[in-house]
């Protein structure tokens, strides 16, 4: 076989589609092309040389694509999970009084040091399958349920092999300072000093992490502590972001803002004085609705303000056993329109250039553009307003994942139209 007829031969189209490539919906129709794994090309449906849909294959038709949608927050593997909390909470317990009275995180803390390795892998699995069956196509994973090096290291190599066994890439996060490990009752500092001095060294000598987090917040971690966490990660050379601003105003992110984090996140209490410390350094404005939605939180993040100071927002699941039990990432586009008044396509940005941003991909992931590597979902929508409009699932036609092809379905039943 010659090299043209083997290219021509591998050359697959998307005709026709409606295209949200990351920044904006398209207002013709276009056309996908995928050569050799990669997009070559982007192009009005119209202009598409005759002679290629004559020899390549029309792999779709109709609907929309978008990128492979990117879930930038997570805490996916852990152990056991907290239904009884979730009782407590009805009966009028608020999530922080559960953490004071040593139950939340620390009861994830207790049931992921008590499993194995595999005993992790085989209950994360299914919860990062649910995300790839939404079209989820880059997960990032924290560790902050092990709070020691050797179940932190556990934790983050469970990630790592969820990456290498699955159709997923998977950004890992170091989250050490997630909260204070019962055997460091009272000595919060000390504790710091073991994450600065003996855990982050040996995780970043093992390359296990990408970058390093970690939860400012009167129930956790003060901004002075943060400050120590992050000035040894710099010191290797990672990046940081933080949980902050979630139930109180610690002034994290301006913490973040300092050391250039890639986001900080959840935001609910950020004030003029944030905005204005993230506006110029790139940081990511990170949502988290299913944990608003959770807690049944009633601060709403300033969205307007981020707006008008130009700040990238980005949309994440929080996947977790506490604050957010949901691993279906389009149900968040429709939970930051409802509940934040987002704009589906800003939402949608949220999902896919931004997160990709807030991961510091976005070189490489989060936008549709000719010579990429292909990962995109084509989706059975006429729109891509309507992937934030209804909570549906199924509505994930083909999932493109590095070239190749990993899911196909005809959608199951409810269509919305017939392709
Ligand atoms: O992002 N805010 C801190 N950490 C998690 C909650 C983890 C948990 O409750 O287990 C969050 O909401
Ligand atoms: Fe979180």
């Amino acid at each position: 076989m010659s090299h043209t007829t083997k290219a021509s031969g591998q050359r697959q189209l998307w005709h026709q589609v409606t295209l949200f490539d990351g920044a904006r919906t398209h207002d013709t129709p276009m056309t996908v092309v995928m050569n050799e794994g990669r997009i070559e090309r982007l192009l009005p449906s119209e202009q598409v040389p005759t002679q290629w849909l004559e020899d390549g294959s029309i792999a779709g038709q109709g609907g929309v694509i978008t990128p492979g949608l990117i879930d930038c927050h997570t805490h996916l593997v852990f152990g056991g999970n907290r239904a009884n909390e979730f009782e407590q909470r009805l009966e009028g317990v608020s999530y922080a009084d559960i953490a004071a009275q040593g139950g939340g995180i620390l009861s994830t803390v207790n049931a992921t040091r008590a499993a194995t390795e595999d005993e992790l892998f085989a209950s994360a699995k299914p919860r990062l399958e649910a995300l790839i069956a939404d079209g989820v196509t880059t997960v990032e994973i924290k560790s902050g349920y092990g709070l020691s090096l050797g179940h932190e290291r556990k934790m983050l190599r469970v990630a790592r092999r969820l990456g290498s066994e699955l159709p997923v890439d998977i950004v890992t996060t170091f989250l050490g300072a997630h909260a204070l490990p019962p055997e460091y009752k009272g000595r919060a500092d000390d504790y710091i000093t073991e994450v600065c001095e003996h855990m982050l060294p040996a995780i970043a000598a093992e390359q296990l992490a990408d970058a390093v987090d970690v939860f400012c917040e009167n129930i956790a971690f003060t901004t002075a502590q943060c400050e120590r966490v992050f000035q040894a990660a710099q010191k290797l050379g990672l990046s940081v972001k933080g949980h902050v601003e979630q139930l109180s105003n610690q002034h994290g992110s301006e913490l973040c803002a300092r050391y250039q984090a890639l986001s900080v996140d959840h935001i609910e209490w950020l004030d003029d004085t944030g905005i204005e410390a993230i506006k110029d350094s790139g940081t990511v404005a990170t949502l988290l609705p299913g944990a608003f939605y959770t807690l049944r939180d009633t601060k709403v993040p300033p969205i307007e303000q981020l707006r008008k100071a130009g700040i990238p927002m980005a949309i994440a699941t929080d996947a977790n056993p506490g604050s957010s039990p949901i691993f279906q990432l389009t149900l968040m586009l429709n939970m930051a329109c409802t509940l934040f008044r987002l704009t589906p396509t800003e939402a949608l940005q949220g999902v896919t250039s931004n997160a990709a941003r807030a991961l510091g991909i976005h070189y490489t992931h989060g936008t549709l553009a000719e010579g990429r590597t292909a990962t995109f979902c084509h989706w059975q929508v006429e729109h891509p307003a309507e992937l934030a409009y209804s909570i549906q699932p199924n509505r994930l036609r083909q999932r493109v994942y590095k070239g190749q092809i990993t899911h196909n379905s005809q959608g199951g039943s409810g269509h919305l139209f017939e392709m």
